[in-house]
């Protein structure tokens, strides 16, 4: 081989780990263009795209002309492919109509029963689980317990508890299962042909079949029972249209199955990340554990707290900024456009990066330091308008961010008043970043009770 040659070759293999780096965590790499190019940067990775971070552009395209943005088909294609069209993957007349008639269903009182089932969780949870750990002075990887919880409270809040466990746990093995083929197959949609030959697709379309069949179960059960139930099946159920018509069983399936997939790993996440935060910054742990003894030392918080926890909720407000659950949220644009002086063609994708938003030092003071002091109430009236979004924005804001809100301040407090968390030494804590925002290699942690 040449000089020439093997100069080329080199150069390649150079490129072609860039690219594999960037490709494992693009955090890095967007975070150093951004700060090389300003807010809003026309770039090329493989395909041309703006990245940006500036609030007002993002605002522009999440609420001023939100309609003439649409979720991109390489993230959305496949989701809707696995779930079904329900409201995180429908768009358009369509989705309008779902997100009009579900919305209501969300209202406090419902949130106040639901409330009571998780704090009954909570509990039973911690003493059959955390308990256990703490007793045996044994680790455990954080994020996969809290996805347990996670998805425990998801499945009681949705579909109540006179679901047999055993019925629920399938359900969440086919599901989860079900959400790690989704996931490789839009990090890397060129392994579809091979999914097929090594048996995946097969394995995945009978998960699909069994999660269906369960929740199509429940439903018809559901639909015999003569007392009403408080749980977010029942709002489906009840939801009414303009017309006075309910939803049909693929809409109520599909429903289903969005709020149980979108209400889980999202919320787990970010509880991860809180409590490796509060283990890490013995001030807030202490301030957090004597906030939660003032409230409610000697009973389980009840919905009427939540408003008194204030610390909890700084303390969660604070870990999304800085580990926002959705780093990224995509767009295309359906007709050409203009923001800021940006022309935006037509099919353009445009990523917004909440991730670098929250970290931008035009934002916020010392970005990288966790304190949870940011969100009181005097310090919020200092932030830069729209430069905070862990919910997104404008119309398709999450649609359980109140539920969200309440499920994180009640496991928080409750583990506050019981528990201490240390992270084990000696581990490589890094993100992940696939669609939701990842402890890459897990977070080990011992529990001590107080
Ligand atoms: C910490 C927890 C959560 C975070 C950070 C979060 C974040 C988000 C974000 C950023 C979006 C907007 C996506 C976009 O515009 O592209 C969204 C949408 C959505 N979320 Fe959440 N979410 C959380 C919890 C939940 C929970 C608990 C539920 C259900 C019980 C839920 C259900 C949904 C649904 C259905 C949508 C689609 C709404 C629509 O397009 O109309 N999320 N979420």
């Amino acid at each position: 081989m040449s000089v020439k040659e093997k100069n080329k070759l080199q150069y390649f293999q150079r490129y072609l780990l860039k690219i594999n780096s960037i490709s494992r965590n693009p955090i890095p790499f967007f975070m150093s263009i951004m700060k090389k190019h300003g807010t809003m940067v026309d770039a090329y990775f493989l395909k041309r795209f703006y990245l940006t971070t500036d609030p007002e552009v993002i605002r522009y395209i999440f609420q001023k002309n939100n309609k003439n943005y649409v979720k991109t088909n390489r993230t959305i294609d496949p989701v809707r492919e696995q779930i079904g069209n329900g409201l995180l993957t429908s768009e358009g007349a369509y989705w309008l109509k779902q997100r009009r008639s579900i919305q209501p269903g969300f209202h406090r009182k419902r949130l106040e029963d639901i409330s009571i089932t998780m704090v009954n969780e909570i509990n039973a949870y911690m003493d059959e689980v955390l308990d256990v750990y703490a007793a045996n002075n044994e680790s455990f990887v954080l994020d996969k317990e809290m996805m347990h919880l996670a998805y425990r409270l998801v499945s009681k809040s949705l579909f109540g508890s006179e679901v047999a466990d055993e019925k629920l746990k399938l359900m969440d093995k086919a599901i989860s299962e079900g959400q790690e083929y989704t996931v490789d197959l839009i990090r890397r949609p060129y392994l579809r042909f091979w999914l097929r030959l090594n048996g995946e697709f097969k394995k995945n379309q009978e998960n699909k079949r069994m999660s269906q069949e369960l929740i199509m179960d429940i439903i018809n059960e559901r639909k015999k029972a003569t007392t009403p139930q408080n749980d977010l099946l029942q709002m489906l159920l009840e939801t009414e249209y303009e017309d006075g018509s309910k939803m049909t069983d693929e809409q109520l399936l599909d429903e289903s199955l969005v709020l149980y997939v979108a209400g889980h790993e999202t919320t787990a996440l970010a509880l991860t990340w809180a409590i490796y935060l509060i283990s890490t910054h013995s001030a807030v742990e202490q301030q957090l554990y004597q906030n939660t003894l003032s409230n409610f030392s000697d009973k389980d918080p009840a919905f009427s707290d939540l408003r008194s926890m204030g610390y909890v909720t700084q303390v969660i407000d604070e870990t999304m900024r800085m580990y926002p659950p959705a780093w990224l949220l995509d767009r295309k644009a359906i007709e050409d456009d203009e923001v800021g002086g940006y022309k935006i063609n037509k099919n353009q994708d445009i990523f917004c990066f909440t991730y670098g938003m929250h970290r931008n030092p035009e934002y916020w003071e010392n970005p990288d330091d966790f304190n949870p002091d940011r969100f009181s109430d005097e310090n919020k009236k200092k932030h830069v308008p729209h430069a905070y979004m862990p919910f997104g924005a404008g119309p398709r804001l999450c649609i359980g961010n109140n539920f969200a809100m309440m499920e994180m301040q009640l496991i928080l407090s409750m583990f506050a008043k019981r528990y201490r968390f240390e992270v084990v030494k000696d581990q490589k804590i890094e993100v992940q970043p696939l669609i939701t925002l990842r402890p890459r290699n897990g977070i080990k942690v011992k529990i001590h009770k107080r």
